[in-house]
């Protein structure tokens, strides 16, 4: 699919993201195996969300309309066959921790991005704890399985949940040294279902678990879904949008902290918190004098995911940005450090790649041409705001990915005014 987008003249509107899909893998996996039955609802519409549920059900789980069937830590089912993670990270990654407490081996596979990524950073945690794992496809036999304790040399939550998640099975603590704090929905959500989990700055320790109580779960909207409309209004010279009811959990709210150095308002409007997670209405509106800026870490682990439509920004403000300590761009759905790289150098601006960032000497005027999405959901949405700041008509090839994490994102562009 291709799709046309065009400059807007006026942005205004309200905008419900998606539910967060961290959080929705989440309380669909954990109350998989917990005790009894529990209710999610927002939960994310994306395809990555219906990976993780899709497998569960392979798994023995039954899941209706957001009520999730638990079957206990140790009931999940033999699947007939390898299970499909589709594009999912956080699916495979935290599914392996699962199964490393598991009576069975299973076999996860996934799309053709997925395949390509790491995945020995779970499978040697996992091996270290006393699991049979395998990779190429990565393949989990549960066994007896010892706490251990981990200093990992990535900022990965994702590794952190899938150790946390082989802890309750364990013998003994598990703990986690993180190199620098990354989101913590799975402390959060483990501990309200009665799991001991301790935290001490960048260390979390987990204990074995008798059972896990099931938690309902109200899926807050997912920040990494606003922060395409955030960064748009932000940088359009007549825009005011409000995003809302969305996340901003404090491990994973660094785009509210670019946006500050950038010089966007933004009006941080409280609402009650859902799933143990804060929710604001966010209202954002123009910038008068958008900055150039500059994110490292630990700021850039807050952010990660954020920092493709960050790039847009950087190429637009007038000056020099810098963002840096995001090597871990390079193993997502694509390399994001080289294909964000191409696709605004294509629209004319300046970008310089760095192993772990980019240079990019903004002011340059985007120019529309054709782009690809990479078969990077984020990529696609990251390129559409260009489209809708730059001069001209952008083609975005491949924009049928979107539905990764953001299904109605090309409705709701068009909603707002650009030719889509
Ligand atoms: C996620 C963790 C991050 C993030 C991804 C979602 C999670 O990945 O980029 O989109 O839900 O735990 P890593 O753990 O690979 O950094």
């Amino acid at each position: 699919m291709i799709v046309t987008v065009r400059r807007p003249g006026r942005l205004r509107g309200t905008i419900t993201p998606p539910g967060d899909k961290s959080v929705s893998h989440r309380a669909l996996m954990f109350n998989a195996i917990a005790a009894g039955t529990a209710r999610v609802t927002g939960l994310g519409p994306g395809d990555d969300i219906r990976s993780t549920a899709a497998c569960l059900v392979r798994l023995g789980v039954r899941i209706e309309n957001g009520t999730v069937h638990g079957r206990g830590l140790r009931g999940l089912q033999p699947p007939a066959g390898p299970l499909d993670c589709g594009n999912s990270g956080t699916t495979m990654r935290l599914l392996a921790g699962i199964l490393a407490g598991q009576r069975f081996p299973t076999v996860l596979t996934g799309d053709a991005s997925l395949r390509r990524r790491p995945m020995d950073r779970v499978a040697e945690p996992l091996r270290q704890m006393g699991a049979e794992v395998r990779l190429d496809p990565l393949t989990v036999a549960g066994g007896r399985l010892i706490g251990r304790r981990f200093e990992m040399a990535i900022a990965s939550a994702q590794v952190k949940s899938a150790i946390l998640l082989a802890g309750l099975y364990a013998e003994g603590e598990t703990s986690v040294v993180e190199p620098v704090t990354t989101r913590n929905h799975t402390e959060l959500l483990l501990a309200a279902m009665g799991a001991e989990v301790m935290v001490n700055g960048r260390t979390v320790r987990v204990r074995p678990a008798a059972a896990l109580a099931p938690v309902d779960v109200e899926v807050p909207g997912d920040l990494s879904a606003a922060a395409f409309w955030l960064v748009l209004a932000g940088l359009h010279p007549d825009a005011e949008l409000v995003v809302a009811a969305t996340g901003v959990n404090p491990t994973r709210n660094g785009l509210l902290d670019a946006l500050t150095r950038i010089g966007v308002p933004v009006e941080v409007g409280e609402r009650p918190p859902a799933g143990g997670e804060p929710v604001a209405d966010l209202r954002v509106t123009t910038s008068p004098r958008p900055a150039p800026f500059e994110i490292a870490q630990p700021l850039t682990a807050r952010v990660i995911d954020e920092l493709p439509v960050l790039a847009v920004a950087a190429a637009l403000i007038p000056g020099r940005s810098v963002i840096s300590g995001a090597g871990e761009l390079r193993v997502k759905e694509s390399d994001r450090i080289r294909t964000m790289a191409e696709g605004l150098s294509a629209m004319g601006a300046s970008v310089e790649e760095r192993p772990d960032g980019w240079v990019i000497e903004g002011g340059r005027e985007l120019r529309g041409t054709r782009v690809s999405a990479h078969g990077d959901h984020r990529v696609a949405m990251a390129m559409a705001v260009a489209g809708m700041l730059a001069s001209g008509e952008t083609e975005i090839a491949g924009a049928e990915c979107a539905s990764v994490s953001y299904p109605g994102f090309w409705t709701e562009l068009e909603r707002l005014g650009a030719t889509v």
